[in-house]
């Protein structure tokens, strides 16, 4: 019988991950069924319970539970401690793994697929929620000049900055006469039709425009086009973040390319 793997979250019927799977198990031969679950508000625990009772060997896990995935693990890689959330699920027997492939999964896109070096640049985050939290430790790693947060909420800014020596913390207005060679958006602002309050000079010449919602056009990535930004959209990270917990999984690390050169086309 395939080996059992599934995406949790809620709502999930829109999620790309099962055909994303579905792609690197048929490229590297594995036997695997890969399904959607949806758990109910404050049912995580009770679904994923079920879904190992059944058998199931991993799971990938969306929003918005992966606080709760992290609370679940046994165990947790020191990346998923980081990001203080789980993506990636892995039942050893009685033991669970927690990991999070967000990060490495936007690193892999930015620096392999669309060959920016982040050592020495410029790097501006936006946003201090789950998703901005995810990447902090990986873009560390990447030795960038700088790396600076920036929020609507200051605060929350500067206290995710607190966690992270090397990186610092702030409002908008602080940013507003500094300029960057890699500029991700990781706020939601995109999904209500907007853009973060962000001056146009913060695009350095050469920049990146990295927004981290896919699959639609988003006020940033009109303003970074503008501003004669190169602009990238997430569905890379989508794709690498699978890579990486398919990894985790069973090993091995499937091709990307073509899987998404797939989604680009479609
Ligand atoms: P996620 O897990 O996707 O990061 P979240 O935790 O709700 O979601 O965080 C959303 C982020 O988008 C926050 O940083 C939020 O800023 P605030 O902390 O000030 O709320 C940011 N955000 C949402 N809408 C925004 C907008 N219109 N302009 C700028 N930032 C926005």
């Amino acid at each position: 019988m395939a080996d059992r793997y599934a995406v949790i979250g809620n709502p999930i019927s829109h999620s790309k991950s099962p055909w994303i799977h579905a792609q690197f198990a048929c490229a590297t031969g594995q036997d695997m069924d890969y399904g959607r679950l949806e758990a109910p508000p404050g049912g995580f625990a009770r679904a994923v319970d079920e879904f190992r009772a059944q058998g199931g060997r991993g799971a990938n896990v969306t929003l918005p539970f992966k606080q709760d995935a992290f609370r679940y693990a046994t165990k947790r890689t020191e990346r998923a401690q980081a990001a203080e959330a789980v993506n990636t699920l892995r039942f050893d027997g009685a033991e669970v793994l927690g990991d999070n492939t967000d990060g490495v999964g936007l690193l892999r896109d930015l620096t392999v697929n669309a060959g920016r070096a982040v050592e020495g640049r410029r790097v501006l985050l936006m946003g201090a929620g789950g998703a901005a939290q995810g990447v902090v430790a990986p873009l560390l790693e990447a030795k960038p000049a700088r790396l600076v947060i920036a929020n609507r909420t200051a605060g929350k800014a500067r206290a995710l900055a607190r966690r992270f020596p090397g990186a610092v913390g702030g409002g908008y207005e602080d940013v507003a006469d500094a300029e960057f060679d890699i500029l991700i958006n990781a706020t939601s602002a995109g999904l209500a039709g907007e853009a973060p309050p962000l001056a146009t000079n913060a695009f350095a010449r050469g920049a990146i425009a990295y927004e981290m919602v896919y699959g639609r056009d988003t006020p940033f990535l009109a303003m970074a086009r503008d501003c004669k930004a190169e602009t990238r959209d997430g569905m890379g990270m989508l794709v690498e973040q699978a890579a990486e917990s398919f990894l985790v999984w069973r090993g091995l690390r499937p091709p990307t390319g073509p899987v998404l050169a797939a989604l680009r086309g479609g």
